[in-house]
């Protein structure tokens, strides 16, 4: 076997993450399996792999499948969860189910199959709303209301943290968390920000276009590919029980983000404000002086990025 080489399992690897995820592996030449139950994922994402990869249908909460999957396994990327903000308010049940079952398999199946490198995908959501902006790595992680079901997303992350930390001294070589803000690309599905706002451009008749909120809470937007870059130097260089935010520091307000998609689509809007979800928190910026620490340099302003995921890359 080639020197360097390594055997991933990657759960959620159907996803808008996962499928760049494993397309990145499978260019450095490493061998890939998938688990994903195909709930927000689809086997097209990963077509132009498929031939290259091992796909297995099925849930992260079945133990039996997941101990099976991870024979021969040296590394998993731990990505299967319920994304997407409307998921949060009208499923936390099923959110927290596959947070706290996931991630108790994932750190059994492991322990039980030797597999010394996990990769944990956490979230800017753990934050909530943080004490400092940019918010570095050490910042507390909070649930500020435990009766609101939105915290379901950001509540799971927190404990798949917790457990990652606790179990990665005793039992593996190299624990990872790394906390995404905010990545958007080309079919990245229809329940974030960006496309369900390019979605409703394309299909908006007169000019009154909905934000949530003012309009004037900020967030920032990291396209994928400088995501991936960062992903890959957290692969390369990340250190054993650290966390990575990853994400950019370009602030930008959600009215902005509407006025540049009018701009380049050429439409015109009037915004008209509706009330902002409960617990969505009014201003999200990461310090990624870490990651740059390990060599991160984006590529990508927003702008470059909105063009080239309208131009459907
Ligand atoms: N996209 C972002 O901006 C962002 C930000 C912060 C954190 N994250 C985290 O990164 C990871 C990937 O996110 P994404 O944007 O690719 O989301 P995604 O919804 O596209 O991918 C998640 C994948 O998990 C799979 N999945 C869900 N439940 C499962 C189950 N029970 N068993 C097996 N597979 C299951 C889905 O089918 C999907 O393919 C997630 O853990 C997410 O919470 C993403």
């Amino acid at each position: 076997m080639k020197k360097n080489k390594k055997n991933f399992l990657v759960t959620g690897g159907t996803g808008f993450i996962g499928s760049n995820i494993c397309e990145l592996l499978i260019n450095k030449n490493h061998n890939v399996k998938i688990l994903d139950n195909n709930f927000r994922g689809n086997i097209k994402k990963i077509k132009k792999i498929k031939k290259k990869i091992k796909f297995i249908k099925g849930d992260i909460r079945n133990r039996k499948l997941l101990n099976k999957s991870l024979r021969n396994t040296d590394a998993v990327i731990h990505l299967a969860y319920i994304n997407g903000t409307k998921y949060f308010y009208t499923k936390p049940i099923l959110v927290i189910d596959i947070a706290i079952k996931g991630i108790i398999n994932v750190i059994e199946a492991c322990i039980k199959n030797k597999v010394k490198e996990l990769y944990l995908a956490s979230s800017s959501e753990v934050y909530q709303t943080p004490n400092k902006i940019p918010t570095d790595e050490s910042e507390p992680l909070k649930i500020p209301d435990i009766f609101n079901p939105r915290y379901s997303y950001g509540g799971g992350k927190i404990l798949t943290e917790l457990m990652g930390i606790n179990y990665g001294r005793k039992y593996f070589k190299k624990l990872i968390i790394f906390r995404p803000h905010n990545v958007y690309g080309a079919d990245m599905g229809k329940e974030h920000v960006i496309p369900e706002f390019i979605n409703r451009f394309r299909s908006l008749k007169g000019k009154n276009f909905k934000i949530q909120g003012s309009g004037n809470e900020v967030r920032s937007f990291i396209y994928i590919e400088d995501f991936l870059q960062a992903f890959n130097l957290i692969l390369e260089k990340g250190k054993h029980l650290n966390i990575y935010n990853i994400g950019t520091s370009e602030k930008t307000k959600i009215k902005d983000l509407a006025h540049k998609l009018s701009k380049i689509l050429k439409k015109k809007i009037n915004i008209k404000k509706i009330s902002l979800a409960k617990g969505g928190t009014k201003i999200r910026v990461p310090n990624i002086n870490k990651i740059k620490k390990l060599g991160f340099k984006p590529g990508f302003n927003l702008d470059k990025g909105l063009k080239k995921i309208l131009a459907g890359k």
